[in-house]
């Protein structure tokens, strides 16, 4: 596995050796330093933040400033990764400007290295305008979380001939504008890997079934640290929420009982103030 700074041609080069790529979300400087230190390829702060630290039920409320807040936490723990950081809800749709002053925010104060939108031909101008100034874009197709209320919920994308087409459509559309990859999330699998042969930038899956370039998934969710959603293409490699509130407990015990804090937690047991204070 390639140890040096990955950048958007490292991920470009991987795609044409057929080396899968690897891509997990943070929100802070203690999950960036972890996942950095795995040598998982791309750190993604996504707007997924509003649901699973911020306790929202929809990715719809989540704001600049929180965005840029999270990401300069996750920029001090990261030293290999690359960096991309979501534009959330209405801060790109409006007009191209505001996806340039909101993009540039990630990147000029935040330390995101490149940004993800979601949408396709619709945003065109966008993307095209943030590549033109040097911000280098992901692209978001399928189940589109901001688009939460338009879809009806939570939904399979792209199940039907049609809609299949204008994905295609708009993926070749978002690759000739510029972005250096392309998350599709919620669709079946064989839409996923049409989409991935005609592309040339790699696609990164989640709920996309196994053809896809890479992988990414909610880092919450495959550590069992956020049980409240549970989709049916996360895998759970792990049970942290059960094991953390399992140590709190034995500490809510220890506490109770004396056990704790003993002697090796403990500063100066037998100092003479010890024994006259009482
Ligand atoms: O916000 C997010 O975490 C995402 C991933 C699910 C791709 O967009």
């Amino acid at each position: 596995m390639a140890r040096d700074k990955v950048t958007v041609r490292t991920l470009r080069r991987m795609e044409e050796r057929g080396e899968k790529i690897t891509m997990l979300t943070a929100y802070d400087y203690p999950m960036a330093r972890a996942v950095d230190d795995a040598g998982i390829d791309v750190i993604l702060v996504g707007d997924s933040l509003g649901m699973v630290v911020l306790g929202h039920p929809t990715t719809l409320p989540v704001t600049m400033d929180d965005m840029v807040h999270h990401c300069k936490a996750v920029a001090r723990g990261v030293l290999r990764a690359l960096l991309v950081a979501d534009l959330p809800f209405m801060s790109y749709q409006v007009s191209r400007e505001d996806a340039l002053r909101n993009a540039g925010r990630l990147v000029k104060e935040s330390g995101a290295e490149a940004v993800k939108l979601e949408g396709g031909r619709e945003i065109l101008g966008s993307v095209e305008a943030l590549v033109a100034a040097g911000i280098p874009v992901m692209g978001h197709l399928g189940l589109t979380p901001q688009a939460y209320h338009r879809m009806g919920g939570y939904r399979v994308q792209a199940r039907t001939a049609e809609e299949a087409d204008r994905l295609l459509k708009d993926a070749v559309a978002l690759e000739r504008a510029g972005i250096f990859a392309l998350v599709l999330e919620g669709i079946p699998a064989a839409v996923a890997r049409g989409v991935t042969r005609e592309l040339a930038v790699p696609t990164i899956g989640i709920g996309a079934g196994p053809f896809c370039d890479g992988q990414v998934l909610v880092t919450h969710d495959m550590l069992g640290l956020q049980t409240d959603l549970s989709p049916k293409f996360v895998k759970r490699y792990a049970q942290a929420r059960q094991l953390f509130i399992e140590a709190m407990r034995c500490f809510r015990d220890e506490v109770r009982s004396g056990a704790f804090p003993g002697p090796e937690h403990s500063y100066d047991l037998d100092h003479p103030a010890a024994s006259t204070s009482g």
